[in-house]
């Protein structure tokens, strides 16, 4: 399977000079390891992180992600940040269709859509969110409702070019699990992984067995080794635990 994949998703927090504090925090206690190591600040931090990794480069690669785009390359769209932006910085990656923005921004399938297009074209990474709520879990939905979530964001994306399509990625963040402390059962997540798994195959034919699963869902140190221990979880977003670099060093280790 591929390189262990492993996310910080700072959501709003750290201003640039937090950011770069963090970054010497991280270079002091990071060790090298399996795990290909991406972060994601707010965008106001990328530069200064791409600034100072330039510079001063850590002993592995460190790899920069957004938090969201929009998906026309520019334009009069006030307040809004482009894939051909977020390249120029040095960026690699963009979570997109995360829990968050979808309840808090209603972000619709088509608009997810539409930026992971933008982003695949601007040879960027995307990082495509699914997860279920605790309402849909209780009625026992899940499956169904992460293949509709699935569905209504990868239409037409096999149109893409195979160099392009390749770089998708797909993180399974249950809703319930975010921010509450108490991550997805590892048996559950590897069963969920293996169904997303076939799914993708499905669809996608051989190259959907690439396409790296991430798990999100307050996973932290404790908890980071029996969940990226399970065969179909191929990595992390990590969340509340990547905000102290300490424990996000942690995390990197837990994948050997
Ligand atoms: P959490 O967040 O690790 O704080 O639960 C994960 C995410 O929302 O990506």
């Amino acid at each position: 399977m591929p390189q262990p994949l492993i996310v910080a998703n700072w959501k709003m927090h750290k201003t640039h000079l937090e950011a770069l504090a963090w970054l010497q925090q991280f270079r002091e206690v990071c060790q090298p390891s399996s795990a290909r190591i991406v972060v994601a600040p707010p965008f106001t931090a990328l530069e200064s992180l791409a600034t100072t990794l330039r510079e001063q480069p850590l002993p592995f690669p460190l790899y920069l992600a957004a938090q969201n785009l929009h998906p026309e390359p520019n334009g009069a769209f006030t307040g809004e940040v482009s894939a051909p932006m977020l390249k120029a910085l040095g960026v690699s990656y963009v979570i997109l269709g995360h829990s968050e923005r979808r309840q808090l921004f209603f972000e619709s399938h088509t608009s997810i859509r539409l930026k992971m297009i933008s982003a695949l074209r601007h040879q960027l990474r995307p990082i495509l969110c699914i997860g279920e709520s605790a309402a849909i879990k209780a009625q026992g939905k899940t499956l169904d409702f992460l293949k509709g979530q699935l569905d209504g964001s990868l239409e037409g994306i096999e149109g893409l070019a195979k160099e392009d399509f390749s770089r998708l990625v797909i993180a399974y963040e249950p809703i319930w699990a975010i921010g509450s402390g108490i991550a997805a059962a590892p048996e559950a997540i590897e069963a969920t992984h293996q169904s997303l798994r076939g799914y993708l195959i499905d669809r996608f034919g051989p190259s959907g067995s690439h396409i790296p699963l991430l798990y999100g869902g307050s996973l932290k140190a404790a908890n980071a080794a029996s969940i990226l221990g399970q065969p179909s979880v191929n990595g992390a977003l990590v969340g509340g635990a990547s905000l102290d670099a300490g424990e996000f060093a942690s995390i990197v280790a837990a994948c050997g």
